[in-house]
């Protein structure tokens, strides 16, 4: 794996059949993942969980690469082989979640800023050194009444950008995520007007900062509508416009655009996906980068419990198998 150069990692990462698995949760996340199974989120119980997933029997014919968190890359399975080892052993790419957090945007009431490029440079050299080829940076944008600002989407795309080139000045292939959350009643065109300014930026951004585009992967929301909204788009609709929104805005010298879930069940996120892939051609990959969408069925088995394990690896078997088949065009909902 050491000789793939950044463009290899990042067509490698979108490879037929495969996606990503994003189990980069921090530890506030996963402590509410955890709660929700009555489990408490302890370093054993958060190892215990991540080794259940990347130790699925197979999990390396649909999983490309794993984003970690920073605790994840440093721990090691019960083997006492680090994870990453675990991983590569699979054919699996090991990434990291490399940002700080979306935090309170300065004069700016309810919007935020991601942030984490302080010392950034830093932490890549080392990140690389345990063995993470790629990373990912989330930036958060609402729609509300009035939001979001453009200012907030500048903030935002510039920090992606700043992130994105300190990765490949690292030998790390970044993952660009501007997440339009789907939290809301707004319908699927103001989704559609915001992804659409927020690309648009982002790829401004990037080529101001001069990020090199066969070298990254895009990880957006896709275009649907709010989900209090009383109208929800059908699946159709969320793949028309959701690939009319980056033929607008993503250039074709990336290599891919890998989704991620953000609130959809498995079985929409999945179905979604696959329409997409069904449609007729674009210029690139379209896979998944899922957390929820991926997980949701194998925390549910699981229940923090050693005796369910391996039912919880059938059920994140399967679920990463429908959702292989969604990134190849190859769903339906028989499968389930
Ligand atoms: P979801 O698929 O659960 O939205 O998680 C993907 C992710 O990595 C969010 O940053």
């Amino acid at each position: 794996m050491d000789e793939m150069d950044m463009e290899d990692i990042a067509k490698a990462l979108v490879a037929p059949s495969k996606g990503i698995l994003a189990a980069d949760e921090s530890t506030g996340t996963i402590k509410k993942r955890l709660d929700s199974i009555n489990t408490a989120s302890t370093e054993d119980s958060r190892r215990d969980y991540r080794e259940l997933l990347f130790t699925a029997d197979g999990v390396g014919d649909y999983i490309s690469g794993v984003i970690l968190y920073d605790e994840t890359l440093r721990q090691k399975a019960s083997d006492g082989r680090p994870f990453t080892e675990v991983l590569n052993d699979r054919g699996i790419i090991p990434g990291i979640k490399v940002d700080m957090g979306a935090k309170p945007l300065a004069f700016s009431e309810g919007e935020l800023v991601t942030e984490g490029l302080d010392g950034l440079r830093e932490r890549l050299a080392e990140y690389y050194t345990l063995g993470a080829r790629f990373a990912k940076w989330r930036a958060v944008i609402s729609i509300s009444d009035g939001a979001p600002s453009q200012y907030c989407i500048d903030t935002n795309a510039h920090a992606l950008a700043r992130y994105a080139a300190l990765c490949q000045e690292a030998n790390i292939v970044p993952i660009v995520e501007p997440e339009v959350l789907m939290d809301g009643n707004h319908n699927i065109d103001e989704c559609y007007a915001v992804t659409e300014t927020m690309l648009k930026t982002v790829f401004d951004e990037l080529y101001k900062q001069r990020v090199v585009l066969e070298q990254m992967l895009l990880k957006p929301n896709m275009v649907v509508s709010g989900d209090t909204c009383p109208i929800q788009a059908e699946v159709e609709e969320v793949a028309v416009k959701t690939l009319y929104c980056f033929g607008q805005t993503v250039p074709a010298a990336v290599p891919g655009i890998v989704f991620l879930s953000g609130g959809q069940s498995e079985m929409q996120a999945t179905t979604h996906l696959n329409a997409m892939n069904m449609m007729d051609k674009f210029p690139w990959e379209i896979s998944y980068s899922f957390g929820r969408a991926l997980q949701a069925s194998a925390l549910s088995v699981w229940q923090g419990k050693p005796e369910n394990v391996a039912d919880a690896q059938k059920a994140f078997l399967h679920r990463a198998k429908l959702t292989s088949a969604a990134r190849d065009g190859e769903y339906n909902s028989d499968m389930e």
